[in-house]
């Protein structure tokens, strides 16, 4: 019997990729279906359900289940859920599909088929419903909520048969890790309180901090970053993989952490996302989320630690998986050396806090970045980065 938590649902994981014998019939059979085309966060969706990462769900949701979510954070099964998985399309297809159709859905870029949906619903969403309860915020400029505003004013609903993991498995080799694939290496290794590390950033001292303190009180971590698409300005996935294991050849205990990537395409949701993010996380078979400042936050829209206290709103049995929860990380020049606001009794000016934005302007400059903030192995590969967009521009 397996010591690490129980995929959410409690029955098993549910990887929806269909298996290899029957993918090249499938794929066949689907090319005379009707398409429909996905944008890039619903093929992440599907590459998410192909993986067993979205469990127990088996597909894109109907309105019961939408609506369930958005407001009260629940399937229409009342099992616990935070972020709606849907699927839209434009009217003029919507009215071409009959119930119960079976519809191949494509890359709306290049045309590929991942998957194929029996559609037995189709419904409106209110897309301001949404907005306010996942986001907490309709406005535009809201990364998420953008994404929201341009979809289809139609989902589609139904059981999703997945296809292809896309380019993943062959770009990724070593990272792109199932959760089913996390479990073993996890058993293998004798863990079983396991902390995800969630991140879209390569490593500064602040991340480094804060995996260091959560292998300090379980077994090893997870270091679980987005390979999925992300924002403008966002440094991309293959540099990041780069400078993360920097850090982790340099700076931890062999054998303390796993670095691994999953295809899943950011939400900026903050408090809802962090939420999400434990919830895959209890898939992988993680304990532990780490939940850090301003969890999956974007901008202004959430407060530091709204993603620590939406943790407590929670119902008895919701979430096997935990937030660790941890304070603002930084290093202090009296102290001398990484603290939280927990641990540090000093104040901001002897903290040496940059954003992404000031480094980001510091590596294009050529100038130094702080030791403090960032570890020179780090460093290195992110300036020869900007230097190659300089470079190319
Ligand atoms: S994201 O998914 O939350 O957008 P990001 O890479 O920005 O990823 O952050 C990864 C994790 O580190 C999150 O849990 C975030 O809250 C935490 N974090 C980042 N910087 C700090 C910091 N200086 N202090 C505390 N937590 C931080």
């Amino acid at each position: 019997m397996s010591k690490l938590v129980q995929p959410h649902g409690g029955k098993g994981l549910k990887a929806l990729l269909a298996p290899q014998a029957k993918r090249a019939e499938e794929l066949l059979r689907a090319g005379d279906l009707r398409k429909v085309p996905m944008t890039s966060r619903e093929i992440s969706d599907v590459l998410m359900m192909a993986m067993g990462a979205y469990t127990p769900i088996d597909g894109f949701m109907a309105e019961a289940d939408w609506r369930g979510v958005c407001l009260d954070m629940k399937l229409e099964n009342g099992i616990f859920w935070p972020i709606p998985i849907t699927l839209s399309c434009v009217p003029e297809l919507a009215d071409l599909i009959g119930d119960g159709e079976e519809v191949a859905l494509t890359d709306g870029e290049s045309g590929e088929i991942f998957a194929i949906m029996k559609v037995t619903e189709k419904y409106s969403p209110d897309k301001a419903v949404e907005c306010e309860h996942v986001y907490r915020t309709a406005d535009a400029a809201h990364p998420g909520v953008q994404k929201v505003l341009e979809q289809g004013e139609i989902n589609l609903a139904g059981r999703v048969t997945c296809l292809s993991e896309g380019e993943y498995p062959a770009k990724y080799p070593d990272l792109y890790i199932r959760p089913a694939q996390a479990r073993e290496m996890f058993e293998a290794n004798g863990w079983s309180r396991v902390a995800a590390f969630q991140t879209r950033n390569p490593m500064q001292r602040a991340h480094e901090h804060l995996v260091k303190i959560a292998i300090e009180v379980t077994d090893g971590v997870f270091i679980h970053q987005v390979l999925g698409k992300l924002k403008p300005g966002d440094i991309p996935a293959d540099v990041r993989t780069k400078a993360i294991q920097a850090m982790i050849d340099n700076y931890f205990v062999p054998g303390t952490v796993i670095q691994a990537g999953y295809p899943i395409e950011m939400r900026y949701a903050g408090p809802r996302e962090a939420l999400f993010h434990a919830l895959i996380r209890q898939n992988f078979g993680c304990s532990h989320l780490i939940v850090g400042r301003d969890h999956a936050g974007v901008g202004d829209y959430y407060g530091p630690f709204d993603a620590h206290e939406i943790f407590d709103t929670l119902w008895e049995g919701a979430l096997e998986t935990q937030a660790l929860k941890i304070d603002i990380t930084f290093f202090c020049k009296k102290c001398y050396g990484m603290a939280t606001g927990k641990t540090c009794p000093h104040g901001e000016a002897d903290r040496i806090h940059i954003s992404g934005t000031e480094q980001r302007a510091m590596l294009a400059e050529g100038a130094d970045v702080p030791l403090e903030f960032s570890r020179p192995e780090v460093v290195k590969i992110l300036r020869e980065y900007y230097k190659s967009l300089a470079e190319n521009q």
